[in-house]
């Protein structure tokens, strides 16, 4: 099978390495990649907002196979011209991405499929928002309507940076979505679907915000781990019982069939798992841990979902034990990050590439906020951490930061959900 991967973050670089990994595979090439994925597929240029240009490429370059990892080209039909082309896409089409892309659009299914999540209003109209605040808080959750790369949302007990962040929105012309605050920890399940049949992987939870101990502004992930020890028994089944299925369901009613990742963002409340958001890709940086421990080639299921034979598949194989990653961050992130600085030891074991990219000289330099994705793996939590952070100080890269507490809690028993 010849596989193409479409991305260049470290979401891409472990789906490159699952790949290269699998004996089915006899060629991978990665657009537009980045220097890790570089070692190992063959690297093609191509933009990511059009969606005529990647159909071409995948001709071109005869692919069996189309992953597009990011929302961007989805939103934008990148699997509709791919598939129109006549090649296998895992990815969903324009319609069906809308799940992520419109937050309202999202909220609408959810009601229709009967699906837990936070009360939203949307406003659109500066002059209706101080009435449309008063009807929520003590803690505000702000949002813009669109695709915002995991920084459009503002969660406050304030509500004049409520109000300043929603007139920001409205000022630059995009719709406010105001929810009820969901108290709980967060959990990510990522969902194969062909359509119609779900495929659940491990549940991930992942850290958005920017310092150790949650400080900081959100950012697009600086660390994730899998599996998450402290879930209820019986909580995957329950998820895709009650959340996945009837959206997937809905989704086909609507002539927008989703065939695809589709990931939950749920909070583990009181009141039982809420959604928090969906997004219609692989999540940045769950998959790295979590294709850590998959055991199953992932390159026949991606093949099944995308050509709706994910019945068929035997169930999956997991490692035992846990898998932790931890995002290196440039200078600078989540602002304007630095780059086009030295990397050094970016060939290791367990270091996925994001924001990097090689000199013409032949050094690996930085090229985006997130630069690296490093992975460790253990029997319990606390061994995959020490892995990661062993990994970590073999990495160089000037003014560079990550968070120290990933899995943290976790690994001392201490996320618990509320009322129990
Ligand atoms: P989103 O862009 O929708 O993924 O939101 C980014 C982050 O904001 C989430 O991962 C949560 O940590 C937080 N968040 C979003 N919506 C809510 C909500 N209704 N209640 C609590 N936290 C939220
Ligand atoms: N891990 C968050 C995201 O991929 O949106």
């Amino acid at each position: 099978m010849r596989f193409l991967v479409i991305g260049s973050g470290a979401r891409e670089h472990a789906l490159v390495l699952a790949a290269s990994q699998d004996p089915a595979v006899t060629a991978i090439a990665c657009a537009p990649g980045n220097a890790g994925t570089a070692a190992l597929a063959e690297s093609l240029g191509v933009d990511l907002t059009d969606p005529a240009a990647i159909a071409a490429l995948a001709e071109q370059w005869r692919a069996d196979l189309v992953v597009i990892g990011p929302e961007v080209p989805l939103v934008v039909g990148a699997a509709d011209a791919v598939r129109k082309a006549g090649i296998a896409c895992f990815g969903p089409s324009a319609a069906a991405a809308r799940i992520e892309g419109s937050k309202a659009f999202a909220k609408d299914v959810m009601t229709a499929a009967g699906v837990p999540t936070a009360r939203s209003e949307v406003v659109d109209n500066p002059a209706h928002l101080d009435a449309a605040l008063a009807r929520f808080g003590p803690t505000w959750v702000v949002k813009d309507d669109g695709l915002a790369a995991g920084k459009g949302v503002v969660v406050t007990t304030d509500v004049e940076q409520a109000r300043k962040h929603a007139l920001m929105l409205l000022d630059g012309g995009h719709p406010v979505v105001l929810e009820s605050f969901l108290d709980g920890p967060e959990a990510s399940l990522f969902c194969l679907v062909d359509g119609r049949t779900v495929v659940p992987l491990l549940p991930a939870q992942d850290f958005k915000r920017v310092g150790d101990g949650d400080s900081g502004p959100n950012t697009g992930g600086m660390g994730a781990y899998a599996p998450l020890s402290w879930l209820p028994d019986g909580f995957v089944d329950d998820v895709v019982e009650r959340v996945i299925q009837p959206v997937v369901d809905e989704m086909a009613e609507r002539d927008a069939a989703f065939t695809g990742l589709l990931y939950a963002g749920l909070a583990l409340t009181s009141d039982g798992p809420q959604v928090i958001e969906f997004n219609c890709r692989f999540g940045d940086p769950e998959t790295q841990a979590v294709l850590a421990l998959l055991r199953t080639p992932i390159t026949g299921l991606l093949h099944a979902a995308a050509t709706g034979t994910l019945a068929e598949q035997p169930p999956l194989e997991w490692e035992d034990g846990c898998a932790v990653t931890v995002v290196v961050a440039a200078d600078g992130y989540p602002g304007k990050p630095l780059v086009g600085d030295v990397i050094t030891g970016g060939e290791a074991d367990g270091v996925l590439h994001a924001g990097t990219r090689r000199r013409e000289d032949g050094a690996v330099v930085s090229s985006g906020g997130r630069v690296l994705s490093v992975v460790g793996t253990g029997a319990d939590l606390e061994a995959a951490r020490a892995e990661a952070y062993e990994r970590i100080a073999g990495v160089g890269l000037a003014g560079a930061h990550h968070r120290t507490d990933i899995a943290a809690r976790a690994a001392r028993g201490e996320v618990s959900i509320p009322g129990r």
